[in-house]
């Protein structure tokens, strides 16, 4: 629902344009400021190239950056560039979610349009559009259909962005086998290789700075280069903070291809003074088109639980034999379970055929309509609909993208017409059958297809090894949630030893900047003695938390589909269960209590349409603790607070099980000691009293 919308367009009257004293016009910048005055960013020439600068408070971010493009078959559009015109507006308006981490958003910026034209006879033209917004600064390029640009091919786009500061940089590599799955590391911009967005830096004055894209359709996911060894050894000069985009490829190593008119996704530059003032992070969505479904009332966030982490601790299998997990009768006790703990869900991994032999080379193999003999497809859908649960259903593709889009249609169209309303899909592999990048533009295209087609098969998604999230969720709601991290999957199998406790508390403020995470939390055998009888020791794979923790990633990480991961019969028995029984997926508001990257985070959460607060507070392997200030309850209301904290001698190494559960009556008043072990954590419900 639009709520208000003010747009104010000024003529090209070159409204805060700047001649420079001396300056031929072909020198004269333009400037464009937040709505608060903060941000401001410049676009200008210099000796005939096109650069922008980013300020704020009047001191600089990024100092002159590069702008332009490489193709194949055609002279470079960077050099001999000239600014003919520009033109400005203003717009400040606000919307209600379908669902989010809030559920108003305000995008209020004002914009300036740069048209550029070459000089030389070529005569080539676009325009940068440059966004001032509060919490960021957001530009792309629009190229309009021209007689001397029709179709293209992309070998490089040359946006740089050079930090001013040789800021601290949270990281993980692009271009390596896994995807987005790597732990983080932290190190100065001047020694950054070629590292995926999010990329959260802090300068040395503690501003926040994140650059990352919006709005990433027919055209390739951008990477960051950094600069090369031979400069990073020189120092950490100006040259070494210059990041430089760096697209994900196709098979012949172009690009991005297609015939003008384009648009590039935004690149978006988002500013905060403190690590907690980075989330909730909206400015993505703010630059994606409106929703275009007509209806959303088939959307319905809501938990999971399903048969998978048996596969991921081996005690079942995907594929077909006596250990196989999708079996009628292992569905049906899944779907008990969900109906009697009030789940909407119901995930089954391995019910297609397909997994037999080696299933991540073997993708043609797939089909995604035909279910393994043991699998009563049409009974068990049957039996989830009668007690209020749904299916959902699976597509592990293996990168085997043409394997999938030949079913696509059959097996959405099945699914609906099954009652069935959400997939996850899965993408094992770093490149398609003909060698395109996992996040390049062919995907990117394939991605675009499977959202559009499970959209009119009112089917929601839940995406792994996807491309990262540039905000597709305002343009097409049912784009749920995804994966793009070291999920909790690798604290089964323990490549490179599992996640650490710091995990989360990194995640919350880099790869959680670009959207919703399936983490698939909730694992209460934390030990994982459930497989071989006996706890596993801390250097093992296993979970790095402790239980407590588990309850707290349900409010800390946001996912309008959240898992409850573990095995049913590990939650027997279990008090702490309640509180995923009770927690919400979809919130009215969002609030970063308190944070520090790498260190701890503090989240409160208020559910959507009810006054019921949720507080979510994990640490990494320091135990501590934090206060914490009630006053976002409402005043003049009495509360009480359910507290699941770490309980008495809990540490994630050698005692991650006990949790201490109490209530408290509290009110905006109160404040909150949360006391959190090392690799802890506390979840706390906060109800009316009635
Ligand atoms: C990797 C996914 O992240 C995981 O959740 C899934 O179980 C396997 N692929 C198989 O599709």
């Amino acid at each position: 629902m639009r709520m208000s919308c003010t747009v104010r367009r000024f003529a090209p009257a070159l409204l805060g344009a700047m001649l420079l004293p001396g300056a031929t016009p072909a020198q004269v910048r333009h400037q464009v400021t937040s709505p608060d005055g903060r941000n401001e960013v410049t676009v200008g020439i210099r000796e005939g190239t096109l650069y922008y600068s980013v300020q704020r408070d009047g001191r600089p971010v990024l100092l002159p950056s590069g702008l332009g493009f490489e193709f194949r078959g055609a002279p470079p559009l960077r050099d001999g560039l000239r600014i003919a015109d520009a033109a400005r507006q203003t717009v400040d308006e606000t919307w209600t979610q379908p669902w989010g981490e809030v559920a108003q958003v305000r995008d209020h910026h004002h914009e300036l349009g740069v048209n550029v034209e070459e000089t030389a006879s070529t005569g080539r033209h676009f325009t940068l559009v440059v966004r001032a917004f509060d919490d960021g600064v957001a530009f792309r390029y629009e190229v309009p259909e021209q007689a001397g640009l029709g179709a293209y091919e992309i070998t490089e786009e040359l946006t740089e962005f050079v930090m001013a500061d040789n800021a601290r940089a949270w990281w993980i590599p692009a271009n390596r086998p896994q995807r987005y799955e790597y732990l983080y590391s932290a190190s100065p911009v001047a020694m950054l290789d070629t590292v995926h967005t999010p990329l959260t830096m802090e300068t040395t004055t503690g501003l926040h700075v994140v650059i990352h894209e919006a709005n990433l359709v027919d055209y390739a996911a951008m990477n960051l280069l950094g600069s090369d060894a031979a400069v990073q050894s020189i120092s950490a000069n100006q040259d070494a903070r210059r990041l430089r985009a760096w697209l994900a490829p196709w098979a012949d190593g172009v690009k991005v291809r297609g015939r003008t008119p384009f648009v590039t996704p935004w690149r978006t530059i988002q500013l905060a003074d403190r690590a907690a003032d980075l989330a909730p992070s909206v400015l993505g969505l703010k630059l994606n088109p409106p929703s275009v479904l007509e209806r959303t009332d088939w959307i319905e966030p809501g938990k999971y639980v399903g048969i998978w982490w048996g596969m991921h601790i081996n005690t079942m299998t995907w594929s077909s034999g006596p250990k196989h997990g999708a079996t009628t009768e292992n569905t049906k006790r899944y779907i008990d379970f969900a109906a009697a703990n009030g789940f909407g869900g119901v995930l089954v991994e391995g019910w297609n055929v397909g997994w037999d032999g080696d299933w991540i080379r073997n993708a043609e193999q797939f089909s995604f309509t035909e279910p393994y003999p043991d699998y009563d497809l049409q009974e068990l859908a049957a039996y989830a609909r009668e007690r209020g649960v749904r299916l959902i259903g699976h597509n592990e593709t293996s990168m085997g993208v043409e394997n999938y889009e030949r079913q696509l249609e059959d097996a959405f169209a099945l699914y609906q017409s099954l009652g069935i309303n959400a997939v996850k899909t899965g993408y094992v592999g770093d490149l398609t059958r003909d060698g395109h990048a996992h996040h390049g533009q062919y995907m990117v295209r394939h991605w675009r297809k499977v959202i559009e087609t499970a959209a009119r098969h009112r089917l929601m998604l839940d995406v792994h090894e996807p491309i990262k999230d540039t905000g597709e969720r305002r343009t097409y709601p049912n784009m749920m949630t995804r994966e793009g991290a070291r999920g909790q999957e690798y604290n089964a199998w323990g490549r490179d030893g599992g996640n650490p406790p710091e995990y989360e508390t990194i995640l919350f403020f880099t790869r959680m900047l670009a959207g919703p995470l399936d983490f698939t939390p909730g694992v209460f055998d934390i030990q994982i003695a459930s497989t071989a009888g006996t706890p596993r020791p801390p250097e093992v794979p296993r979970v790095r938390t402790t239980l407590a923790k588990q309850l707290a990633l349900y409010v800390v990480l946001y996912s309008p589909m959240h898992m409850a991961a573990d095995l049913p019969e590990n939650y027997e028995g279990q008090p702490a269960f309640q509180f995923i029984r009770d927690v919400p997926v979809d919130w009215e508001d969002t609030k970063v209590l308190d944070g520090k990257i790498g260190d701890y985070v503090v989240v409160a959460r208020r559910e959507r349409g009810g006054q019921d607060w949720y507080v979510g507070a994990i640490t990494d392997e320091e135990a501590r603790d934090i206060e914490i200030p009630l006053s976002f309850l409402a005043s003049g209301t009495h509360y009480v607070a359910e507290i699941y904290a770490d309980g008495p001698g809990a540490d994630w190494r050698d005692n991650p099980l006990p949790v201490a559960i109490s209530q408290r009556a509290v009110d905006a008043e109160s404040r909150l000691m949360l006391t959190l072990a090392a690799g802890g954590g506390q979840a706390i419900r906060i109800r009316p009293v009635p």
